[in-house]
């Protein structure tokens, strides 16, 4: 835990724990972590992910960067330093998230390698799945959904992820997603999968 800048403070446990919510909702939490480029597919991916689960009768969650970004974060732009206090944040909620039993989707770029490896030391073993939703820069360029790619290049945005801002792909992820090369469906398959496999869906 962080030390935090408030002192004397007592943390209160309630009566009903995370393991009496995973009975009631019948899943293990977890957050699943989609990081990768703009326009890599990770907020299609979540989206597309979560309404198979809940179809499934599962508890899921969306946290998008885009949204936060209107939010709880609309004080952050994009320094490193922003970005980082961007994926602190959600990784505290997330892992709130994932202690009320919900599986969580957090679909940000989060582009640096240590952001990402400090949401997971914050998190038990096994509620942090890193998914790496690989496309190539030019698959995401070409695609550029948001035309954001194209007012990058003109100098309209600056520090933006992979035309003048640093993307550091995942050395170990749990999963790499590739969407240049499969379908939605293909890729939300092999994520739940992935759920499936590792108990997250047993009752
Ligand atoms: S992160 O780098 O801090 O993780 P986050 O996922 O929250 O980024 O937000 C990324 C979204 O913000 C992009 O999908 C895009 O729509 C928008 N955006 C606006 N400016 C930038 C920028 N300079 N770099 C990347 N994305 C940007």
């Amino acid at each position: 835990m962080p030390d935090p800048k408030s002192k004397n403070l007592t943390w209160h446990e309630g009566q009903v724990g995370r393991t009496e919510r995973e009975q009631q909702l019948g899943q293990r939490g977890c957050s699943i972590w989609l990081t990768g480029l703009s326009g890599s597919g990770k907020s299609t991916l979540a989206v597309a992910a979560e309404k198979a689960l809940h179809d499934r009768g599962r508890l899921t969650y969306i946290l998008d960067g885009d949204n936060i970004r209107q939010g709880l974060n609309s004080n952050l732009g994009f320094s490193p330093q922003d970005r980082t206090e961007n994926i602190r944040r959600i990784g505290e909620v997330g892992k709130l998230f994932t202690d009320s039993g919900v599986i969580v989707f957090s679909s940000f770029i989060s582009p640096y390698r240590a952001d990402r490896d400090q949401v997971r030391a914050i998190m038990a073993d096994g509620d942090f799945i890193e998914a790496y939703v690989a496309a190539s820069l030019e698959t995401c360029e070409g695609r550029d959904v948001k035309g954001l790619y194209a007012k990058a290049r003109a100098g309209e945005i600056p520090e933006f992820t992979g035309i003048s801002a640093p993307y550091e792909e995942p050395e170990q992820p749990e999963l790499v997603i590739d969407t240049d090369g499969q379908s939605v469906d293909e890729s939300v398959a092999v994520l739940i999968e992935y759920l499936e496999k590792n108990g997250y869906l047993s009752a």
